[in-house]
Parts: structure tokens; sequence; C-alpha cells
């Protein structure tokens, strides 16, 4: 090793041992004669000295800028009692320079590699290298490998076997766009990068490894939001002859043990919750509800039939529901802050957000000249609502008035400070309808094609497809959605029926799936799994607003990677060997 000790190793008890450091030139200050200078490395800082006796050190620690690599040797010395810094673990010694070599020199870099100032997005990420020597990212990755970490042994405990599936395959559908590799060997065929390991963990199921899991790259190309990249990893695992509680225990119990290693919260109840996708849907609007608040939905159908507001009474004979919220404090609300509530509310497809404040002065909503009598003191009683608080409407089809007041709520959540930070709220999302409707109208997968329905409810499939409910679960930590899964289907049968009821024709199904489908003929035994998204936990650990700032080198919001600059042109040979021909414009 080039040095005897790191930037983060020296204290007290080492004055007057000889040593060598070697590091970065994080920050220099010329004092009274004295050059110091602190000494960076992914360890910490050591503060090195320069005394102007030493005549070639010192030339040469005049030289030195920001981000040039030392190598020093010298004697650690204790400071004085004035100079102790007791924030920084050496902050009680210093390294007098004897020697000092150059080991490479830094053109001045584009941002300061200090922590204390923002940096733009889009820099960081194009001077990644550079970024990662500051310590959130430090920071960050050594927390994502401990993550790594404590996974593999946690599975491995549990009798796993690591099972490392390939990368060029067939589609999987997970309800994303697909990454595509063109293959040179048979021009005009593509394999597909994996959505994730759906089929190939189901298909070691079939093949006898009872229990399995990965740590595993899953490609996705879809909308990129602060959550999702179009290259991320899952923990992904999967068991034989099991039932939904199994995989839930020792799903739980991973997450746990990360909790508990990495984490400084505690869980708000002291437990993982657990509630059906119809209660979390009907009382906070969303499938993954932020539960570190409360803030209730309140379904108002039953006082709203003849309410005299034309809205809520025409939602109802239309079979639509008539919801709302009640937000404390919510009376201080601006005719601008409703406005842009309403759009909120309107993204998610609501047709308006209809609002009562509970004002000092009295009720003020554009709304009570129609409501009938006794309604407002009714509506009142049923949200709770006093002086100095709002209620917010949603009237139309179910999926609507979850989608906006859920919206709703999470806003409110943040514009009135009501998020508990202290805790986090872990909980079960179980039950999820088999299928949901597309835009067009028709049947699609809810989760993917290979969860197993409630056999009691199968019989009924075809006149309402959307009331089958699956064996199926999610686990959402603070309202974001950290995992999902489900038990299988291994019934060949039963599995071309789910296919059939999803209109996938017999000759896609073969086409698509014929090797799992096969693959069922012969013993595959009842399964079920879980996959969870590692750089999701890592990014809630770690308390950080996006998952790029936990991956070492994230694309940018737009898919790009701004260092490597790719997707970049091939050149043309080799796209001609392809078989493909690029359309101009
Ligand atoms: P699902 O599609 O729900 O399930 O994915 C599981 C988890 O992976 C994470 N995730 C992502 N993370 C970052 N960027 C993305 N683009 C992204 N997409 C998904 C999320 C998500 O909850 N095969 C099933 C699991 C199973 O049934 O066993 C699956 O992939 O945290
Ligand atoms: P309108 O009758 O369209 O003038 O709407 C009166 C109020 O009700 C406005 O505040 C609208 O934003 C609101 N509103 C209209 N439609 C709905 C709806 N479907 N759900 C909730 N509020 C609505």
């Amino acid at each position: 090793m080039l040095r005897t000790h790191t930037c983060g190793q020296l204290r007290e008890d080492l004055d007057g041992t000889e040593t060598t450091l070697c590091g970065w030139v994080h920050r220099r200050r010329d004092h009274g004669g004295l050059i110091f200078i602190d000494l960076r490395d992914r360890y910490g800082f050591t503060q090195i000295v320069f005394d102007p006796k030493n005549k070639d050190a010192f030339a040469i620690g005049e030289l030195v800028r920001p981000e040039w690599v030392l190598k020093v040797t010298g004697p650690v010395q204790k400071r004085k009692d004035d100079a102790v810094r007791s924030e920084n673990p050496t902050g009680g010694v210093e390294v007098l320079v004897k020697n000092i070599e150059v080991l490479n020199e830094s053109k001045t870099p584009p941002f300061e590699i200090d922590q204390e100032k923002d940096v733009g997005e889009e820099i960081r990420l194009e001077y990644r290298y550079l970024d990662m020597r500051r310590i959130r990212m430090q920071k960050n990755m050594a927390l994502r490998s401990k993550v790594f970490q404590i996974i593999r042994k946690y599975f491995a405990e549990q009798d796993c076997i690591e099972v490392d599936t390939p990368c060029l395959i067939k589609g999987t559908p997970e309800g994303a766009r697909e990454y595509i590799v063109p293959s040179r060997v048979y021009p005009g065929n593509f394999f597909v990068l994996p959505q994730s390991p759906q089929q190939l963990k189901q298909l070691c199921m079939v093949g006898g490894i009872d229990k399995y899991f990965q740590l595993c790259r899953c490609f996705r190309d879809e909308d990129l939001r602060g959550d999702r990249q179009p290259e991320f990893v899952q923990l992904d695992f999967e068991m034989s002859f099991c039932e939904q509680q199994d995989v839930m225990n020792v799903i739980e119990g991973s997450l746990i043990s990360i909790l508990k290693e990495c984490g400084e919260k505690p869980l708000k109840t002291g437990k993982v919750e657990r509630y059906t996708w119809q209660h979390v849907m009907d009382n906070y609007g969303s499938d993954k509800p932020d539960l570190r608040y409360d803030l209730p939905i309140v379904d108002i159908g039953d006082i709203s039939k003849e309410c005299g507001f034309n809205v809520f009474e025409d939602a109802i004979a239309n079979k639509g529901i008539v919801r709302a919220i009640c937000v404390p404090g919510g009376a201080e609300l601006s005719r601008g802050e409703i406005d842009r509530w309403t759009e909120l509310a309107k993204e998610q497809k609501a047709k308006g957000l209809a609002y009562i404040l509970f004002k000092e002065e009295g009720p003020h909503s554009p709304l009570l000249k129609f409501f009938a009598d006794g309604y407002l003191e009714k509506l009142q009683k049923a949200l709770g609502a006093k002086t100095g608080d709002a209620i917010f409407f949603g009237a139309d089809k179910f999926s609507v008035v979850c989608a906006s007041l859920g919206r709703i709520r999470q806003e409110a959540a943040q514009r009135f400070d009501l998020i508990d930070t202290s805790v986090h709220s872990m909980l079960w999302v179980t039950d999820f309808p088999l299928c949901e409707e597309t835009d067009d109208g028709g049947v699609t997968f809810s989760h993917h094609p290979f969860t197993h329905p409630h056999l009691d409810q199968w019989e009924k499939r075809n006149e309402d497809p959307f009331g089958i409910t699956a064996i199926c679960y999610d686990l959402v930590l603070d309202g974001y959605e950290l995992g999902s899964g489900s038990i299988r289907i291994h019934d060949p049968k039963l599995q071309g029926e789910v296919f059939d009821l999803l209109g996938i024709s017999k000759k896609d199904q073969e086409e698509r799936f014929g090797h799992i489908l096969r693959a069922f003929e012969y013993g595959a035994p009842p399964h079920g799994g879980f996959a969870y998204g590692v750089d999701r936990v890592v990014m809630i650990l770690a308390g950080e607003p996006n998952i790029r700032e936990v991956i070492a080198f994230p694309k940018d919001q737009k898919a790009k990677d701004l260092m490597l600059g790719a997707p970049s042109p091939m050149p043309e040979e080799q796209i001609e060997e392809l078989g493909i021909s690029i359309m101009k414009d």
C-alpha cells in the first residue's frame, strides 16, 4: 500500500507516530506563514500542515490546488487545545508534512467537492465520478452496499438458492414497455431485457429450486418519476409449497432486519399493518397510502342522495360515489391554492373539486346555495369538520374519486405539515383486483398475468371480471410501493383461462407463453413470491428525495446517461450487420 493510514484513522494516541497518508486536497488555508490542507479520502479528513522551515515541501504545498492527489509523510502531532475540532473524528491531530509527492494534478473541477454547496443535478450526473467524492454520495453508496449485504445474508439464512437469471430473454409482461436488443445471428429477431425475472423464477420452482432469491437488474422503458429508473435492482424471491402468509413472513423479516441495521426510525405502530386493497382505496384513495398521517376519506353517499346539488345526486344515480375529506386548518387556503388543488384533482380525471371552507364568519362555498335544508349540518357531522377546517368533495366513478381525493389527501398533508417524519409506516395491501379496465374498455391484468385468482370468485369471471380479486400483496413504506407479489398459477388449465380472460388469443398464448404453459404440464409445484425495489428501500432509508441519489450511475429524468452520453448512434456497418435500417426523421 502507498499509505500507512487512511484520512479517517488518526487519533491522539498516535501522537509522534510516523505516518503516510494519500488523498485529495479538499480545502487549503494559508495562515500566519503555515499552510493547512484538509486531505480527504473515503474514510474522512485529516489536517496536514506545511512548515516554511521545510522549504521543499512548503514550495509544493503552495502549488497544490483542490482535488490534486497527494501522498504525504510525517509525524502525527496532537493539536493544541484551542485548535481541536471535536466535530471531526480526526480533529484532535494533524500531520506535519516532512515529504510530499504529488500523485496527480487536477483541473479545477466544474463544482466544489463540498457538501454544503448546492450543485445542479445535470452537472452532477455529467461528472458523477466527482460527485461521488462528496460525502452525500459516499454515504449513500455505503448504505446501498450494506443493504445488499444484509439481503444476501438474510436470504441465504432462509435457505434460498441465489440463481442468476439471464438478461437476454423473451418479453415478460409487467406493464411497462420493453428494452429490446437486436440479434445479429438472427436478423429481424430480438432479445428482450427482463422487466423482471418473473417467468424464470417460476420456472426455477418447476425446476425444484424450492426457495430462490436474486438481486437482479430489471429494465423498463416507462415514464420516469423520482422513484423510477429505466434500470433498477429488485430483491426477487420465490418459494414452493407455500401460502401467502409464508411469503409475507420471509419478506417482512428481511425488511425488518434492514430497518433494524440501517434505519433510525421505528415503525409508527410498532408493526407492519395489513389491509385489503378495498379498505385502503376506500379510506385513503390510494393503493399505497402514507399512513404516517391520518386524513381519512369519508363516504357520504347515504346522506347525499337528495342533497340538492346535482353533481352529487347525478353521480349516485349513475352508480358512482360521493366522498369527502376534511382538512384540519384548511379554511385558510387561498383562492389560488384551491385553484391549484382543483387542477391536481383534474389531473386525476375529476371534473372539479367542490369544497366548503369553515371560516370564522361562517361556511364559505359556491355550493351552499344548492344544498337542501340540513345537508350542511349532516356533512359537518359526518366529517367532524370544525371552524377553521375545509371539506373537499369527489363525485364520480370509484376510480376517479379515489385518485382525486387520494391526491388531495397527500397535498393536504404536505401543505399543513401533517406527516410524522420521526417514524416509518409499513403496510401490506392484499387482495387487489385481478384485472383492470383498459382505456378502450378492454381487460388487462393488474399485476402480471401469472397471479392466482381467488378461486371462489372464478365462476363469475365472464359477468364481472373486475370483481375478481387475486391472491396478491403489495408492501408499502411511507407512501411508496416497495414491492409486490402473489401466489402464482401453477395449473396450465387455469393459466390458459386467465390468458383467455385477458383477451390473449390462443395463438399469442402459444407464441408468448408456450414455454411456461408447457412447463406447467410437467408437475409444477404450487408456488408464490415477491419482489421489492432495492433502490427505493435505500432511498427511503437515506431520506433522499429520489432514487438517482442512491444509484452510482443513474440515467437522468429523460432516460439518458449524461456521463457516458448514452444512448448514442452506432456506426452504420454495425447497424447494417444487424439487418436494421434507421428511419430518417
Ligand atoms: P413489480 O412490477 O411490482 O413486481 O415490481 C416490484 C418492485 O420493483 C420496483 N420497481 C422499480 N424501481 C425503480 N424503477 C422502476 N422503474 C421500477 N419498477 C418497479 C418497485 C416495485 O414495487 N415480478 C413482480 C414481482 C412478483 O410478483 O414477484 C414485479 O416485478 O419497488
Ligand atoms: P359546476 O357545477 O361545474 O359549476 O361545479 C360546482 C363546483 O363543484 C365547482 O367547485 C367544481 O369544481 C365542483 N365539481 C364539479 N364536478 C365535480 C365532481 N364530479 N366532483 C367534485 N366536485 C365537482
